[in-house]
């Protein structure tokens, strides 16, 4: 139970769980609840950023939306830390692949994630911090993407703040660093879990491919959808 509330959570006594998937979107969330989890509670609905506690394979998992960008899942995971006693946090979205070797729907597990974003300045650190995923999460992530025989790639990512980049050859140089995709969540995700001394992960379905520009119809982002949950939805029982 959780009587606390924050500026952007307010569970009114709801639960929240030690382990919270992230999708970006909020009624993506509340299909992961309604889809896998039992005895679901909602535990938050402020700005419609839906959040849902129940049960997996008797585990008791969190789902909530993050948003899209780095201010808002940097917002949300903050407070889900440091407020609500969370551990471990796993982001399941979508990204744009960047390597001609990831087909579309092919999972990406990202180990470590570039950005553009000025986020980690707030450290203050002489140098170039290194955003990486948690060793734990990301071993049990491969072994569940093994046991299930899903296409996957393991890698750095970028979390880019910009979407509409006003520069056209901006991917390619990411690209040739072997950059596998770009999404907009991660790094910050994994500084602040990294602050705090918790684990966070980010896992991954390719939507699109920038280098080749196919792109994935919203039938077949479902198919993808799923493999990514079913790597995703056992980490709750670690
Ligand atoms: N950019 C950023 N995030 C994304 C993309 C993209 O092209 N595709 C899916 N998520």
């Amino acid at each position: 139970m959780s009587t606390t509330s924050t500026p952007h959570i307010n569970p009114n006594g709801a639960p929240i769980a030690k382990t919270v998937l992230m999708p970006g979107d909020p009624l993506r969330a509340k299909f992961i609840a309604d889809t896998y989890l039992e005895n679901v509670v909602q535990f938050n609905g402020v700005r419609n950023m839906l959040g849902f506690t129940g049960t997996y394979d008797g585990a008791e998992v969190s789902v909530m939306g993050s948003g899209m960008g780095i201010p808002s899942i940097g917002i949300y995971a903050s407070e889900l830390i440091k407020f609500y006693d969370v551990t471990q946090i796993i982001r399941v979205g979508s990204c744009g692949a960047m390597q001609r070797n990831v087909d579309l729907y092919d999972v990406i597990i990202g180990m470590s994630a570039s950005t553009d974003s000025n986020f980690m300045s707030q450290y203050n650190l002489p140098g170039t911090w290194a955003p990486t995923a948690s060793w734990k999460l990301m071993k049990v992530a491969i072994e569940e993407a093994e046991k299930q025989g899903a296409k996957y790639h393991v890698g750095n990512i970028l979390s880019s703040d910009v979407f509409y980049n006003d520069d056209d050859s901006v991917n390619e140089r990411w690209a040739k660093m072997g950059v596998l995709g770009v999404e907009m969540e991660s790094a910050a995700l994994y500084a602040i879990a990294a602050r705090h001394g918790v684990d966070a992960l980010g896992i991954f379905t390719a939507s699109d491919n920038l280098i080749t520009g196919e792109r994935t119809t919203a039938e077949e982002r479902q198919t993808a959808f799923t493999a990514m949950m079913e790597i995703a939805l056992p980490l709750a029982k670690i």
